[in-house]
This record gives C-alpha cells, structure tokens and sequence, in this order.
C-alpha cells in the first residue's frame, strides 16, 4: 500500500503507539531508520544513569553492591528481557557480549555429545561463524558451513551443534524457530540461535518453540546505548548440565567465599565469569522500560504496516533497487533491505539528507524498522528522499564514496 504523506500523517494520528515516541530523545530533523543497529536513547537514560552514578556510586561506594542490589543486576535485568522472549525469570542472564556468550555456550553444549560437527549457515552474521571456527579449532569439531537452502537437510548423526540466527542481519529472513529446533532435536542436535536481530523485534516464544539456548544484542531493539551488554538463554531442563568454559568468580556458586576450587553456582547464574558492567546494565534496563505497557504482538502489528507501506512505497518511487526481504510477515524480522550497485553512496547520501539507514557489504542497503518510535509520514518521506537522491544521481558526487570505518 503505496501512501501518499497526507495519509501517512493521518495514519500517525491513528496510531495508538504513537505516544511511545515520546519516550526517546531522538534528534529534530532526523529519520532514524536504525534502531536495528543501535537503538535511539530513551529519554529517562541519562536522567537514570545520572543518578545511578552521582547518588548510588557516589554516596554509597562500594555498599551499592549491596545497598542497591548491582550485583543482582545481570539475572534482575535478564528476567525483564525473559518476558520479551518468552523465556522463565530465571533462564535470560545480562552478560558479555554476544560473541563472547556464544562462545561459552556453544563450548558448554558441545560437551553434551561425542558428535563431531558444527553445523551453522554460510553467510551468517560474521562473529557467529569467527567464534563457531574457534570453537571447533578449540574443542576437535568440524565446521559444516551450508547454504541457508540446506542447512535443514545437512542435519545429521554426526550433528552436535546447530548455531543460526533467528532473524537475518542482511535479508531479514527468519527461521520458524520451533520446526528447526525440532528437527534438530529429533536429531540428537542442540541448536543455539542468535535472536540479535528478533529480541523486541519479533514476537518470540522461547519456551514454547522448545530452545534450548540462545543469544541476542543488548544494544539494537532493547535500546541498551552503544556496546551495551549481551544476553544469554539456557533452558531451564540444561541448566545444571552445562559448565561455563569462562568459569570465573562470578559463576561461582559463592564468590566470597575466596575458594582455590571452582564450584558453578546454580542455575543461570554459573553462566557470569567476571564483575558486571553496572553502568552498562543500567542503561539497557532504562532500554527496556521503553517497552512496558505494550506487547510485542502490538509492536509487530504495526511493525507489519511500516514494512508494507515502505515496500510499496519504494515499488512505485525506486524500482531499481531490489527488495531481497521476504514480503510475508511469517518469513521475516523487522528490517527490510535493498541490493543496490553504490547502496554504500546511497546510504552515506541518504545520511546527508538526515535519513539514517545502514550499508552491509557488499551491496545492501538496510532499514530497520522500529514501530515504538519511527512514525509512517517518516516511512514515506525518507523514500522520498531516496528518489530524489536517485533521480538527481547526487549519491555519485566523490565524497559520498570515502569508506567509514563503520558502516
Ligand atoms: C546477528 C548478530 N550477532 C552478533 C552480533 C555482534 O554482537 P556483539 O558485538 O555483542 O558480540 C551482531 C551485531 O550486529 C549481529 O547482528
């Protein structure tokens, strides 16, 4: 549905999440078409942080471990991302980063079996491959790297470990979470999924669909700030069966207690290794209060809307630019990309204009699509600015082609 900017103003005006835009500080101006990437800044963060650091680290020093319940934090803050996934309180822990938790999960459940490979897909985020080739270098399994098409088929005996991610960082493509997992475990499998692009993105549930484990970013649609801390999943039933390969005090059972020996704590909590990043936590659990109040089927209804209205409109105003994200609902996240020859000129003239989207390479021109603050009269203006961008050919001026650092 392809809508002009006065049906798109009106469609604001119906829009009963409208209100939750309030909650960010988002820049005058700006289109944020991002917030897969690293999400915009609440409102109450600084104000949060702020008094975290002045009142609490300030006044109580060390006592705020204690006094204000810090070292509580990573499980406290994990149980509020546990109702976004559809996990128990006591399985989503805030640690690390994701690289670094897949790691310690995947080296945890490779143990569970004598099965000898390491079954992910090519093309998959790139961290999650880097940290599955250490794994298997560092615990003798061999990495079966396969097309997304045959990932499913190439499931087999010798399958130990099955690493996806739920929802694509490029295409947007999403797994059906609980038939793969089903599969895999009918196999004799243990499938980890990276929900980076799916937590508060997507409607999960964690338990019913039968995962085992998983990871996700703290720093995209949970809206943590920049770099963030992680989450980790273990299902209950794995808990007690696994052993963290980073075992520090942290995962101990008692800390303080200043033992030569390790003893894992119980539960989710053995999956800790060092001190938590306090300030970190508090930041992502100001991210997640951006969320109370509505459910994330709400979300994803409208999510659905942004998405086919966006679609249409860039049919109808720059067809040439492939859309390579499924168009059915069931098949996908809540981003949408496009292949385009110069997308890395595209997306840096686009950032001119005051439309910020992102370049994956080679080729890929990416949008997110984040309904809690990004409005439909935005939606149909930045594909305006597209055109216009198109039509000019101003993305071929020089400057638009100096490689970033990040893209
Ligand atoms: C699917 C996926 N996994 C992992 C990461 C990286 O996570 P981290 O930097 O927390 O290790 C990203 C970052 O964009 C990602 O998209």
């Amino acid at each position: 549905m392809a809508v002009t900017l006065e049906q798109a103003r009106a469609m604001d005006s119906a829009d009963p999440l409208r209100a939750y835009r309030e909650r960010f500080a988002l820049p005058e101006g700006i289109i944020y078409l991002d917030g897969n990437s690293l999400g915009a800044l609440p409102r109450s963060t600084p104000e949060h942080l702020g008094a975290l650091i002045s009142r609490e680290w300030g006044d109580s020093l060390i006592g705020g471990w204690n006094k204000h319940g810090w070292i509580d934090a990573p499980q406290r803050v994990g149980a509020r991302i546990a109702a976004l996934i559809g996990a128990k309180p006591h399985e989503v822990l805030v640690a690390d980063s994701t690289s670094v938790n897949l790691f310690k999960l995947l080296v945890a459940a490779a143990k569970l079996s004598d099965r000898k490979t390491l079954l992910s897909e090519s093309g998959n985020f790139h961290t999650d491959l880097h940290i599955a080739a250490g794994v298997a270098d560092l615990t003798g399994l061999t990495l079966d790297i396969a097309p997304r098409a045959e990932v499913e088929r190439r499931i087999g005996r010798d399958t130990n470990l099955l690493l996806l991610t739920h929802v694509h960082y490029k295409s947007a493509e999403k797994f059906d979470m609980a038939a793969v997992t089903a599969r895999a475990k009918a196999a004799g499998a243990t499938t980890v999924w990276d929900l980076s692009h799916s937590a508060g993105a997507v409607p999960l549930d964690l338990n019913k669909a039968g995962a085992e484990l998983a990871v996700g970013c703290g720093y995209k649609y949970l809206n943590g700030g920049p770099g963030a801390p992680a989450f980790l999943y273990v299902a209950e039933g794995l808990q007690e069966r696994l052993g963290n390969p980073l075992q520090g005090w942290m995962g101990h059972a008692e800390p303080f207690a200043f033992t030569d020996d390790y003893r894992p704590a119980e539960g989710i909590s053995r999956f800790l290794t060092g001190t938590p990043p306090v300030l970190g936590i508090a930041a992502l659990e100001g991210g997640l209060d951006t969320f109370e109040g509505v459910t994330m089927e709400r979300l994803w209804r409208k999510s659905i809307t942004l998405f086919d209205v966006f679609h249409a409109c860039m049919e109808r105003h720059c067809p040439e630019l492939a859309c390579i994200t499924p168009r059915a609902p069931e098949q996908r996240g809540s981003h949408i990309s496009f292949r385009h020859e110069h997308a890395y000129e595209l997306c840096q003239a686009l950032i001119e204009k005051g439309v910020i989207g992102d370049f994956r390479a080679p080729d890929v021109l990416r949008f997110g699509l984040t309904p809690l603050y990004l409005g439909f009269e935005e939606v149909v203006r930045a594909v305006d600015i597209l055109a216009e961008i198109l039509r000019s050919e101003s993305w071929r001026e020089p400057r638009f082609a100096v490689r970033l650092k990040v893209t």
